[in-house]
């Protein structure tokens, strides 16, 4: 058993102490919010994670504190966990890892500091220079995450592989040595390597989301169907099928902020990553198709009346963050067209003043639309009742955004129905 200090209980952050302490560790999870150390305390998930709540049930040596101090000295090992939202000219906020670090650097003497937060390379000496300000021995370690939202337990506890970047052998050895109990690869490297490697997936799988509706534009115009050119590519195993879904693009906390921070990290270093800014480039313009497709069908969409389907970026997370739902509903409200959504989780948006109105059913949202998008592929809108939307709407426009629903059977039913490349 070894006692670990978690700083930060965002979604990283908390999966990480509840999975470590089903590991049999002892783990304080720190956070500065008293209002949320309060309601975990309280035994409440504050996100929706599937499987969380009930490791955070079950936990016997796990607990919540806001001293930092306190916990970062009686522990061995300190995770920093905090976020590093994205700055306007694309950069990582890297103010809540620098603020951490400085709280830290007098209680870190003999005990290794694992950097659990992504943050590009270039952070590294300053992160380095703040914790050396106390003239105190100690080891660093990038454990980067790779934790989906939806199954991020799953994802820790049988991960495809754990990479552990370090300078020492003492700080690789004390931080594998947490991950003894499961079985998966153990990528033991540098530093820069394994920031390089959290980074380099997500741009990575980000650049096949783009690829692939790159392709699907391509085969609207040739009469091809994207769902089948992907799973054909797919059977090659050096492709593989998985991130090849065309849709209205990715969006999360992840992929779009760690490709934008990598093209901003090699733009510093006088490297340009041009394929990483078409990644981008083209996921805007995924959602920019969909007005178009709406254009099409209603010409002026001045006063017409759109219901967005799925709100979150993804199904199984109630995370809004760069959803393509508000992309969209902004460009909508731009464009006069009055929204009423629906989402299986979340019931209310905010910063719309008012105008995003979030219904309780998906049948209240659909009434009087003209034109229906699935932005998120939620699987119960597959259930839905079609016909039962049919006589709500006022059109009998759906697109589909993420070409999850059977499309000739909407058609039979005498929707007009438009995927994504298809
Ligand atoms: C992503 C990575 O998958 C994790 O490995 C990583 O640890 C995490 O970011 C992170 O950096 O913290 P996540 O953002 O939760 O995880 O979601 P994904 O499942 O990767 O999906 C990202 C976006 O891509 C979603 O909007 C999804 O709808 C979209 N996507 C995914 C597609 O449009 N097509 C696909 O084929 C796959």
């Amino acid at each position: 058993m070894t006692e670990i200090c978690i700083i930060g209980t965002g979604y990283v952050g908390l999966v990480t102490g509840a999975c470590l302490e089903h590991l049999r560790h002892k783990v304080a999870c720190v956070d500065k919010h008293k209002s949320k150390v309060a309601e975990l305390r309280q035994g409440n998930c504050p996100i929706h994670e599937q499987g969380l709540e009930r490791l955070l049930q079950k936990a016997q040596k796990l607990e919540f504190t806001t001293n930092l101090k306190q916990a970062a000295s009686q522990s061995e090992i300190i995770f920093i966990c905090v976020g590093t939202p994205e700055k306007e000219d694309g950069d990582a906020d890297l103010s809540h890892v620098f603020e951490v670090c400085e709280q830290i650097s007098a209680h870190i003497d003999g005990k290794t500091v694992v950097i659990k937060s992504t943050l590009p390379i270039t952070a590294i000496p300053d992160v380095r220079k703040i914790l050396d300000s106390n003239s105190l021995s100690y080891d660093l370690v990038s454990n980067p995450e790779f934790l989906s939202q939806g199954t991020a337990v799953k994802d820790f506890l049988e991960p495809d592989r754990i990479v552990i970047g370090s300078d020492s052998d003492k700080g690789f050895d004390s931080v594998a040595s947490l991950f003894q109990e499961i079985d998966a690869p153990v990528i033991k490297t540098d530093i820069a390597s394994a920031i390089m490697i959290k980074y380099a997936s997500n741009a990575f799988l980000a650049t096949k989301v783009s690829f692939v509706n790159s392709i699907a534009r391509l085969c609207e115009k040739v009469g091809a169907n994207i769902n089948d050119v992907a799973n054909g590519m797919g059977y090659d195993k050096r492709i593989g099928k998985l991130f090849l879904k065309a849709g209205v693009g990715f969006g999360g906390s992840c992929f779009p902020k760690d490709t934008r921070a990598l093209v901003k990290t090699g733009s510093k270093l006088g490297v340009e990553l041009e394929i990483l800014k078409a990644v981008d480039g083209v996921n805007t313009f995924q959602r920019q198709l969909v007005i178009e497709k709406l254009k099409r069908h209603l010409g002026d969409l001045d006063g017409k009346q759109v219901s967005l389907l799925g709100l979150s970026y993804k199904p199984g997370t109630d995370d809004l963050r760069e959803a393509p739902a508000l992309y969209l509903a902004r460009d909508l409200l731009n464009l006069n067209t009055r929204i009423n959504a629906f989402d299986p989780i979340i019931k209310q948006v905010d910063g719309f003043d008012g105008k995003l109105a979030v219904k309780e059913e998906a049948y209240q949202a659909v009434k009087d639309a003209d034109a229906i998008i699935f932005v998120t592929e939620h699987p119960e809108f597959s259930l839905l009742d079609f016909a039962r939307i049919k006589e709500l709407a006022k059109g009998n426009i759906i697109i589909d955004g993420r070409n999850f629903l059977n499309g000739s059977k909407l058609k039979e039913a005498g929707f007009i129905y438009e995927g994504i490349g298809i």
